[in-house]
């Protein structure tokens, strides 16, 4: 039993006194002072390895053998309680902690650390019933049921109330336990509901507004209402933008997308405030989606958390799933601003929401593992620890499969634990990033409105086509926030910035004056932060940068492609380029803008900006960035087996991750002790199909 600790029980039924003595000075936090945020949270090993523990779904039998499994698979670490209310709080005010502390006690001497959820993503029946208009409504104007989870509008004073009350409860009943490591508030927020269009929501959406433009001149200003008669003369005229028959102004759309982000926003740090008082000294963190949530803007998530955490799902049908699971890595550890981060969800095998729920192939599993690792995961944690019986989720892959420990899942499972402790002196090192790309979720939010020039051009589509080009090239991406100037990257692309403020045209003017690589994609730099055409020719904020005028758009029909000048195609878009500085790299050979430029250059300051009027084909994607990458200096390397290459470095020590997603064996000419063998290369190493390396070697400083 580590620590000599005792196993404790209460009664149940009791309202939580505090049952730890308080965590005043535990030394959590490192001598310093500096929060949790710059800093792995102490308790957690790396990497964590284990998943969410839902042991209120099983009796104690199942519950008992539940730990001795975890201890016979390695695992170290468990999201538990995610949720539980209604188990927790069966009655309003009344606690049933008696489990729970069972729960804690055994996982405490079995040496595995909880992740303490906050179990406010599901509020019980009674309260809902008791708070019907805390229920969410959908732009339709349908209050959703219960029955389901995620049931509760953001806006919601009881909620939050209900909330908060529930994470102080939990805070004093367990925030000086010995296994606790980490608070986990809530779970996915905005996954399921983007926005509450409900007249709670409507009333708190008039008052963010009020605070956001001051007085209605200003508001009716920004919204443009003076088209389609939509003056306001009363805050209270303003809805929040329910259906109506034609597309909503797109600036109120746009503004309770923000306001509906600040409101989750609002729910989590309302709890982690809370968490915080209570126990300084835990870190706190909630599960992101990164690049597979449309609906909360990140990056002002991140400075909140203590740890970026991230759940990512395969699609499993697409062929190059491998590929979006980088990006979903590279855009959370680029939200970590290139700290260590958690993976706190993913799937053994098959999930059980898609369309045809393929399972994983052998070996799959440990190399999704391993490529979350590469790029700067410190943990390896699934959705769910126990297959469940019943519910929603029964043909949901676990940890542990209806099969139980005589199946393939089980025995890959402990394998993998065997590789990863043999990677954990790699953890806390860094990733190393060649290239940088824009990512901006309110560019994202306006760009996909109606009423656009064609609906072929996207955003994240757009980023992930950028993404897989440098991807194939073994070229690892840093994701930017708009606005920011990273003169630490020698290229920075923007495949997609419709939405461009002037203070964003600054930041991108900046790098390029200091000797930056910049490309920039048709569409951008065209609206200001209200959704407002920049004054002038296109592409409005960026026009004097790129040094090009663009009078009119000339999106392509669907499929319809056009021939370029260096022997490639494109598609999407073509566009009149006027030459005003730049000079013509490329031009179109036909279409409407043909003999005009298609992709231009810039000199300005120190740097180049680049300008690409259309869409290129894989091949002449690849030939642009060649292109502009060569100029700034960055290798572009064939990698014709589509090896997955990722460094991570500490010192002069580093880590090369070699990842074989296909059915091919690949030779590659690299150097240094594979952790997963304990055997040395010299000169070459063979990745087995789907197999993967781990090379540690030692770089000249
Ligand atoms: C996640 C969620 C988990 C589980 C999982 C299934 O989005 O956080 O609770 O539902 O999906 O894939």
């Amino acid at each position: 039993m580590p620590h000599g600790v005792e196993a404790r029980t209460r009664p149940e039924d009791e309202t939580s006194p505090l049952l730890f003595p308080p965590s005043g000075a535990t030394g959590l936090l490192p001598a310093d002072g500096r929060r949790a945020s710059q800093a792995w949270p102490p308790r957690l090993r790396r990497p964590a390895f284990g998943g969410d523990y839902n042991p209120e779904q099983w009796p104690p039998e199942t519950r008992r053998e539940d730990i001795e499994l975890m201890r016979s698979a390695g695992v170290n670490a468990v999201t538990v309680g995610v949720f539980a209310w209604a188990t927790l709080e069966p009655e309003p005010g009344r606690y049933e902690f008696c489990w729970l502390d069972d729960v804690f006690e055994r996982l405490y001497r079995a040496d595995i650390v909880v992740v303490l959820a906050t179990p406010s993503a599901s509020p019980p029946a009674w309260f809902s019933k008791a708070h019907p208009s805390s229920l969410p409504v959908t732009r339709e104007g349908v209050r959703l049921g219960l029955g389901s989870r995620e049931s509760f509008c953001p806006s919601s004073p009881e909620y939050r109330r209900a909330a908060q009350e529930i994470a102080g409860q939990l805070a004093r009943r367990y925030g000086a336990h010995p296994a606790l490591a980490l608070w986990h508030v809530g779970n996915e927020f905005g996954a399921h509901v983007g926005g509450c269009y409900c007249s709670v929501s409507q009333d708190a959406f008039r008052a963010w507004l009020r605070a956001r433009y001051g007085d209605l001149e200003a508001l009716n200003e920004a919204w443009g209402t003076a088209f389609w008669g939509q003056r306001y003369g009363d805050w209270d005229e303003i809805t929040v933008p329910r259906a109506a028959p034609m597309p909503v102004n797109p600036t109120q759309q746009l503004d309770f997308r923000r306001f509906s982000n600040d409101e989750f926003l609002a729910c989590y740090c309302g709890e982690r405030d809370v968490l915080r008082a209570i126990t300084p000294d835990i870190p706190v963190t909630t599960n992101f989606m990164s690049s597979d949530c449309p609906n909360l803007d990140y990056w002002t998530w991140a400075p909140e958390v203590d740890l970026v955490s991230n759940d990512h799902y395969l699609t499993a049908e697409s062929p190059e799933n491998h590929i979006d699971l980088a990006l979903s890595a590279d855009l959370t550890r680029s939200l970590a601003r290139g700290r260590a981060w958690m993976l706190m969800e993913h799937s053994t095998s098959a999930v059980n929401w898609q369309p045809r729920n393929l399972a994983k192939a052998p070996g799959e599993m440990l190399r999704n593992s391993l490529a979350h690792v590469a790029r700067g995961s410190d943990s390896v944690m699934f959705f769910q620890w126990r297959a469940s019986r019943r519910g929603a989720e029964k043909f949901h892959s676990a940890m542990l499969p209806h099969a139980g420990t005589d199946s393939r899942v089980w025995r890959e499972l402990v394998e993998m634990r065997q590789a990863l402790t043999s990677l954990a002196e790699a953890g806390g090192s860094t990733v190393a990033t060649d290239v940088g790309i824009v990512w901006d979720w309110p560019s994202w939010w306006a760009l996909e409105l109606e009423c656009r020039p064609s609906i072929d051009v996207t955003f994240r589509e757009a980023v992930a086509t950028v993404h897989r080009a440098l991807w194939q090239r073994n070229l690892t991406v840093e994701f930017v926030r708009a606005g920011d100037c990273p003169t630490h990257l020698p290229v920075l692309l923007v495949p997609s910035l419709y939405l461009c403020s002037k203070a964003t045209a600054d930041a991108l003017r900046q790098y390029v004056e200091q000797g930056g690589h910049l490309l920039v994609w048709f569409f951008s730099g065209i609206v200001d932060e209200t959704d407002a055409v920049h004054p002038g020719a296109y592409p409005g904020a960026l026009r004097d940068l790129l040094g090009v005028r663009v009078e009119e758009f000339h999106p392509l029909h669907r499929d319809e492609q056009v021939r370029l000048s260096c022997a490639h195609r494109a598609g999407t878009w073509s566009e009149p380029v006027g030459l005003r500085g730049a000079e013509t790299v490329w031009h179109f050979e036909n279409g409407p803008d043909a003999e005009g430029p298609s992709l231009t250059r810039h000199l300005v300051g120190q740097g180049t900006a680049w300008y690409l009027a259309t869409s290129p084909d894989a091949q002449g994607l690849d030939a642009v960035l060649a292109h502009v990458l060569g100029e700034a200096g960055v290798p572009w390397q064939e990698n014709p087996d589509d090896l997955d290459v990722v460094r991570r470095r500490a010192g002069n020590t580093e880590y090369v991750f070699l990842l074989n997603h296909s059915e091919n064996g690949v030779t590659t000419q690299q150097d240094g002790l594979d952790l997963l063998t304990g055997r040395t290369h010299e000169g070459t190493v063979e990745v087995p199909p789907g197999g993967a390396v781990v090379l540690r070697r030692t770089t000249p400083h």
